[in-house]
């Protein structure tokens, strides 16, 4: 059986890309921080899919996390066709304002293990002459993100790694997608602590689209109209900054 690795598979883009995954026929691998929410999704999959479905608890917000998730499932004998990396989360707050250490469990969850993901499962990609690999950014990854700063470029950095790795892997039978959703309605917004946005797509439709476009290969996929003239050139950065500031300053606000 050929397997699917979602990380962030329990709630919202990763359960809904999960779901997609198994209808097609792939076992999934869901990972989270949490074996509660992990049992409960893993639950409804196997309700509706006759797949394989494992459940890999693992704090993707600690240094070392993604080289002991590879090893687990390494030492489980299970070989990776596709690998999401998908779990992440976002920061409100004027920089001066959101606490250090806040800051660094969201690089190391957004960026650092993402990245020491995709450098292990590659390489074994590599080495067999198959893979694909999709990691998500976000709309936030074409522009700057005024009170959500890090968590913007965190997913700048997202982008461009994946699509170097991408360009690296041309011609060797590995692909390399970047999704990059807009305001979608998940618990993404409720971690942050502000509202979710009346323009917020479904993660259903979300997922639904990101799966067609990552089967085609598109090397960046971003779903809906308004997600796509928002990452387009033609908007000014300083209106889409006007936009950004105004979605996140409601927490600055209500705290201040
Ligand atoms: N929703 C949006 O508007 C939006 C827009 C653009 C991009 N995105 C991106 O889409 C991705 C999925 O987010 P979502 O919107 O679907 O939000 P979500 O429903 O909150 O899902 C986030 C997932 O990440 C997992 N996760 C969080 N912290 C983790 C940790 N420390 N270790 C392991 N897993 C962890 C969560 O699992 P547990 O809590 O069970 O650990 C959950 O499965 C994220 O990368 C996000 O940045 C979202």
């Amino acid at each position: 059986m050929e397997y699917a690795l979602i990380t962030g598979g329990t709630s919202g883009i990763g359960f809904e890309l999960a779901r997609n995954f198994a209808a097609s026929g792939y076992g999934v691998i869901i990972v989270s921080s949490s074996s509660e929410r992990l049992q409960k999704a893993r639950q409804k999959l196997k309700d509706s899919y006759d797949v394989k479905v494992l459940e890999y608890q693992q704090d993707m917000r600690r240094i070392g996390a993604a080289a002991e998730l590879y090893d687990r499932i390494k030492k489980n004998n299970i070989n990776i066709s596709i690998l999401v990396n998908n779990a992440g989360v976002g920061l409100v707050g004027r920089t001066d304002e959101i606490d250090l250490q806040h800051d660094e469990g969201m690089l190391i969850l957004n960026i650092i293990n993402l990245v020491e993901l995709s450098k292990l499962f590659i390489a074994d990609m590599y080495r067999q002459g198959s893979g694909r690999i999709l990691n998500v950014a976000s709309t936030g990854a074409f522009l700057p993100g005024p009170y959500t700063s890090t968590y913007y470029a965190s997913k700048a950095f997202v982008l461009s790694y994946s699509r170097a790795i991408r360009y690296e892997a041309r011609g060797k039978g590995i692909q390399v997608c970047t999704l990059c959703p807009g305001a979608t309605k998940t618990e993404f917004f409720s971690r942050e602590g502000v509202n979710v946005p009346r323009i917020a797509m479904t993660s259903e439709e979300v997922a639904r689209y990101a799966y067609k476009r990552f089967m085609k290969n598109k090397e960046i996929i971003i779903p809906g109209i308004i997600n796509k003239l928002q990452a387009s050139r033609w908007v000014p950065v300083k209106l889409k900054m006007k936009i950004v500031e105004n979605m996140k300053n409601q927490k600055v606000k209500n705290q201040g």
